[in-house]
């Protein structure tokens, strides 16, 4: 697959090392930045990602600020943008199998590497289970 990822300074670090897991998982990293540990606004980060998603350049995205809560909720901005904030394994896959979600968000300042790695991987490894799963998500398209 081809993904996204992008991050603000607070979750730069964690963002490094997600690409390199993305990469020997055997899948295509598009860097939307930042590129630093400079102060930048992380709306703009997930507005690149979530674009990105919608227009088709990429199949999933991953987007990391500090909490993951700023971006996810700007990624959420863009029409056809579903970014769910995960922390655990089970709600990664779950909101691939139930939620579709195209964009996963990652909290940097609150997430050990290691768990965030294991997040991303089930995350890049679950699919949507489409059926009953598939109205709810027209439902909320339909609220855009
Ligand atoms: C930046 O200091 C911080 O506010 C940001 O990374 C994020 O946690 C916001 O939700």
């Amino acid at each position: 697959m081809r993904i996204g990822i992008g991050s603000d300074h607070g979750g730069f670090a964690l963002k490094e090392e997600i690409k390199k897991l993305i990469e020997i998982s055997g899948h295509e990293v598009f860097d939307y930045g930042t590129n630093n540990s400079e102060s930048v606004d992380y709306p703009e980060y997930g507005k690149l990602v979530g674009e990105a998603v919608v227009s088709g350049k990429i199949d999933r995205g991953i987007v990391i600020c500090g909490t993951g809560i700023g971006i996810s909720i700007s990624a959420n901005k863009v029409k056809g943008i579903r970014c769910a904030l995960c922390s655990d394994t089970y709600s990664a896959r779950m909101s691939m199998e139930h939620n579709n979600a195209n964009v996963l968000a990652l909290g940097g300042r609150v997430l050990g590497i290691d768990l965030a790695k294991e997040i991303v991987s089930v995350w890049l490894n679950s699919k949507f289970e489409g059926g009953r799963h598939q109205r709810r998500i027209d439902k909320i398209s339909e609220m855009e």
